[in-house]
């Protein structure tokens, strides 16, 4: 490529620069206010004896192919019958991450005669799948009841003929608020309709043995959900639970699981560990809950602030620069803590998102709560 062809890159990053929306990595450093490890699974060692024993027994780290062709392991189908009476879904898939499992469901799943009206505050891997998507799609103001139904009726009396899909996650991924799922779920099934919930802040977290806030929808067909790995089950990938009928349709039709290599077996071996635990070890949400509670303390009387009531803490502060020099500031004081700016949160709302995981302890939150009023009054809040 000439220099002339590539100015036109620096000028975008220039441009990103100028309105302090540059991304750039950084490396892990500081106390973790920022995983999504909510369960400190990650680096847990009954993780790591799985994995070794799973070695032991011959599982390959590589699939070798599409789980249509040769990549198809015995571990990813006994990994997703286990998921599938968890999370009582009567089939789960197993993609190698939820953005793809996203774009796959949403682009292959809704018809071109079908409505997908999704929470205007829906994940980049949803917007993905629906850009891909034949079918209508519309956003609707977050968690707004009467507005989903108000755009499926719109769509019907315009001669709308197909499906309504809603769109939804069960916990923000930066709010950290929860959806009304089953006022949603009522939506959909009352108008014919699909409910999808992304449960991947809720996964091991929220709701009955940790199967998520849609588990208590979970006698229902029309509800299809998405538990991704990466983050309380601490590896990667995601499970999507779905009727037979539409996993055999997403075998046949959803690129993203046809061309595509399968996900490493050995993940597969240590996310049935991870199921395991999360079954296994209450304590560890316990744990979690008691943590969230001393935050919600510490933010209600250190900064005002009031508590999401999830592990996702988000700290509003509006400007794009103002939340970068804050972020930088904590983590001068040792806290890895980031901002997260527009595009990825609407314009005007960037934000520090502090992530609550069992990586910390009151100690170390009481002491970032403190740094983080500081950081705040300094910067003229
Ligand atoms: C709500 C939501 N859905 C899907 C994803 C994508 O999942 P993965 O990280 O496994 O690709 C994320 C991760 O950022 C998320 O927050």
């Amino acid at each position: 490529m000439t220099v002339t062809a590539l100015a036109r890159y620096e000028a975008t990053l220039a441009g990103l620069e100028r309105k302090s929306r540059l991304r750039t990595l950084a490396p892990r450093q500081g106390i973790d206010f920022s995983s999504n490890d909510y369960l400190s699974l990650a680096n847990c060692s009954r993780i790591a004896k799985a994995l070794t024993a799973a070695i032991e027994r011959g599982i390959p780290a590589g699939s070798g192919g599409s789980r249509l062709l040769r990549g198809n392991h015995w571990v990813h189908e006994a990994l997703e019958a286990e998921a599938a009476m968890m999370f009582g879904a009567e089939r789960v898939l197993y993609f190698g991450s939820g953005f793809s499992a996203n774009v796959a469901l949403f682009s292959t799943l809704p018809q071109r005669d079908d409505l997908i009206v999704h929470d205007e505050l829906i994940h980049a891997s949803v917007r993905e799948g629906i850009l891909a998507s034949k079918a209508e799609s519309v956003a609707v103001a977050h968690n707004d009841i009467a507005s989903f139904e108000a755009a499926i009726d719109h769509w019907r009396a315009d001669g709308g003929i197909g499906s309504p899909w809603i769109a939804v996650e069960s916990i923000y991924s930066m709010d950290g608020d929860r959806a009304p799922l089953a006022a949603l779920a009522e939506v959909a099934a009352s108008r014919g309709g699909y409910l999808i919930v992304d449960e991947a802040h809720a996964t091991g977290v929220f709701g009955p043995g940790g199967r998520g806030l849609a588990s208590e929808l979970r006698s229902q067909s029309n509800v299809l959900t998405l538990h991704t790995c990466g983050k309380a089950l601490g590896l990667s990938g995601a499970l999507m639970g779905l009727p037979d009928v539409l996993a055999r349709y997403m075998v046949n039709r959803a690129r993203n699981f046809i061309y595509s290599t399968a996900p490493s077996p050995l993940m597969a071996a240590g996310v049935r560990e991870a199921l395991q635990i999360i079954g296994d070890e209450p304590e560890r949400r316990e744990r979690l809950d008691a943590l969230r509670d001393f935050l919600g303390d510490q933010l209600r009387s250190k900064l005002s602030i009031t508590p999401s009531g999830s592990p996702i803490q988000p700290v509003i502060v509006g400007d794009n620069a103002r939340a970068v020099r804050i972020a930088a500031r904590l983590q001068n004081d040792g806290f890895d803590i980031r901002a997260i700016r527009p595009p990825t949160v609407p314009d005007g709302t960037a934000r520090l998102r502090i992530s609550l995981t069992l990586n910390v302890n009151k100690a170390q939150i009481a002491a970032m709560a403190s740094r983080l009023a500081v950081a705040l009054e300094k910067d003229g809040a």
